[in-house]
C-alpha cells in the first residue's frame, strides 16, 4: 500500500540513496556534499536545516535575473492557474507565439536589422542542440558536424555526439552514431592555427553541414574562443553552405556581458541554442535561427510535424520567460554583468597563488573561471576540498573544465560587488591553506 511518508522526519538523501537511480545525485560519503536546497531568493539560497548560501552558481546559470524573481514567480504562478498545458504542436496558446516573436527581436532583429528569427521550441538545452543538428542536416543534406575539444552540448544521444568529454560518451559509444569530428578549441594562438588547419581539411574530406560552438565554454573551463577565429568559422561555413551554430544555452541572457556571447565577435551564427537562464527556472530551451535557413530546412507541415514534444512550448514557461526577458532588459542586466565580472577578474587576479601552484583567472561577464593547476598538473583535488570548504563557509560555487580544476563564478547578474567581494576573500582564506600541502 502506497502511504505518504511525513516529510520532516525522512533524510532527503537517505531517500535519493534508497530512490533515486545510482549515478544522478552524487552523496559524498563523508557527509560533506551535498546540501539539500530548501528555498532560494535573490542570490541566497537556504538548505534544509536553515543555513543560508551565497549562490555563486545560479544553479547552471539559470537564475540570471535572481532567484525566485518576484516579476518572474508571479506570471509562472498566474499562468499555472489560467493554463498549465496546451496542445505542443497542435492547439497552441497566445504567449508561445508572443515568446517566439520576442526571441526574435532580442536575436535576429537586433543583429542584422532586417531579418527575423523564428524558433522551435523544446524543455532542456540538449534537445535545443539536437533541434538545430536536424536544421543543419534538413537545410544542407549534410550530417557531418564539426564540434570542438572540451564541448559540452548535452547528453542526449544526437547532443552526445558532439559533446567531446570521452567520459559521458564512452559508456554508450555501441548506440551512437558518429557524426561529430572535434577540432581544437581556438583559444590561443596554437589552438588557432590548428583549428583551422583541421576545420579547412574536414571540410575537404567530409561532408560537413555544420559547425557547433560555445562561444565560450562553461563546462569545459570557461574558455573563450578567438573572436577573429569564431569570424573565420563564419567564413568558411558560408563558403560551404554549412552553417555556423551558436550554443549560447550556458552564455544567453546576459551572461558574458552581452545579450549573447557571439555579439562580442560580432558574428551572426545561423542558428542560436538558447536555454538555462530564458525562464529563470522552467525547463524551456530554444533553437532560434535565422528565418531564412530556418524556412530552407524545415518543410511545411500538413498536420504532422516531424520534430515535436508533448511540452513543446510549455505556457508556464512561456510567461515566465516574457518576464524574465522583460527583466533582464529593465535592469540592464547584461551591462551589470559586464561591470561585476570586470571587477570580479581584478579581484581575482590580485590573488597570489599558494607556493607551488598556478593560478589563472579567465571569462567574459559574470561567467569567470579560475584555474589551479600544481605545477603543470591540474589540482583537481584541491579544487575539491576548495569547493567542499567553501560550501562549509555558505557558498555555493562549482568546479569547471575537464580535470574539474577551474572554479568557476556564474553567480546570479544581480550580485552585487561586496558579495562578490566576500566569496574572493573566503577563496583566498582557502588557497592560503593549500601552502601547507607540499
Ligand atoms: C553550452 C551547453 N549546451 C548544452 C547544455 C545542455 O543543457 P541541458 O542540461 O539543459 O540539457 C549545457 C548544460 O550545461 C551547456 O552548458
Amino acid at each position: 500500500m502506497l502511504c505518504a511518508l511525513p516529510d520532516e522526519t525522512v533524510n532527503t538523501l537517505d531517500l535519493l540513496r534508497e530512490y533515486e537511480s545510482r549515478n544522478i545525485t552524487y552523496v559524498d560519503p563523508a557527509g560533506e556534499w551535498p546540501i539539500v536546497w530548501e528555498r532560494a531568493q535573490g542570490v541566497h539560497v537556504w538548505d534544509d536545516q536553515g543555513r543560508k548560501y551565497l549562490d555563486l552558481t545560479a544553479a547552471f546559470g539559470v537564475a540570471a535575473a535572481g532567484h525566485a524573481n518576484p516579476k518572474v514567480v508571479k506570471a509562472g504562478q498566474d499562468q499555472l492557474a489560467k493554463l498549465c498545458h496546451a496542445m505542443g504542436d497542435v492547439h497552441p496558446h497566445r504567449l508561445k507565439a508572443q515568446l517566439a516573436r520576442e526571441l526574435s527581436r532580442c536575436t535576429y532583429e537586433r543583429w542584422t536589422g532586417t531579418n527575423t528569427g523564428k524558433t522551435i521550441f523544446c524543455n532542456s538545452g540538449f534537445e535545443a542542440v539536437e533541434a538545430a543538428l536536424k536544421t543543419a542536416l534538413l537545410a544542407t543534406g549534410e550530417s557531418g558536424v564539426i564540434a570542438f575539444e572540451g564541448a559540452y552540448h548535452g547528453l542526449g544521444y544526437g547532443a552526445l555526439s558532439a559533446t567531446h568529454r570521452g567520459m559521458f560518451r564512452e559508456p554508450f559509444k555501441k548506440q551512437l552514431k558518429r557524426f561529430g569530428h572535434w577540432v581544437p578549441f581556438p583559444d590561443s594562438k596554437t589552438a588557432v592555427r590548428l583549428m583551422r588547419d583541421q576545420v579547412t581539411r574536414l571540410f575537404g574530406e567530409k561532408k560537413i553541414g555544420a559547425v557547433l560552438i560555445e562561444p565560450i565554454q562553461g563546462r569545459g573551463g570557461i574558455r573563450v574562443a578567438d573572436h577573429g577565429a569564431i569570424r573565420w568559422l563564419s567564413q568558411i561555413c558560408k563558403k560551404n553552405r554549412a552553417l555556423l551554430i551558436c550554443d549560447e544555452i550556458y552564455t544567453g541572457f546576459g551572461r558574458s556581458g552581452r545579450w549573447f556571447a557571439c555579439e562580442h565577435a560580432r558574428v551572426t551564427p545561423d542558428v542560436v541554442c538558447l536555454g538555462k537562464a530564458l525562464t529563470g527556472g522552467f525547463p524551456l530551451s530554444a533553437c532560434v535561427g535565422d528565418a531564412h535557413c530556418m524556412d530552407k530546412a524545415w518543410p511545411q507541415a500538413n498536420g504532422e510535424a516531424i520534430h515535436t514534444s508533448t511540452f513543446l512550448g510549455h505556457p508556464v514557461g512561456c510567461a515566465m520567460a516574457l518576464e524574465n526577458l522583460k527583466e533582464i532588459a529593465r535592469r540592464k542586466l547584461p551591462a551589470r554583468a559586464e561591470a561585476m565580472g570586470k571587477f570580479l577578474l581584478a579581484e581575482l587576479n590580485k590573488l597570489s597563488a599558494p607556493v607551488g601552484y598556478r593560478l589563472k583567472a579567465c571569462g567574459y561577464g559574470l561567467m569567470v573561471g579560475l584555474e589551479l593547476t600544481r605545477g603543470e598538473e591540474p589540482a583537481s583535488d584541491e579544487c575539491v576540498r576548495i569547493m567542499k570548504n567553501m560550501l562549509k563557509r555558505g557558498f555555493v560555487i562549482l568546479p569547471e573544465g575537464d580535470a574539474g580544476n577551474v572554479i568557476g563564478f556564474i553567480p546570479p547578474l544581480t550580485i552585487s560587488q561586496p558579495q562578490l567581494k566576500s566569496a574572493v576573500r573566503a577563496l583566498a582564506e582557502e588557497l592560503s591553506l593549500l601552502r601547507g600541502d607540499l
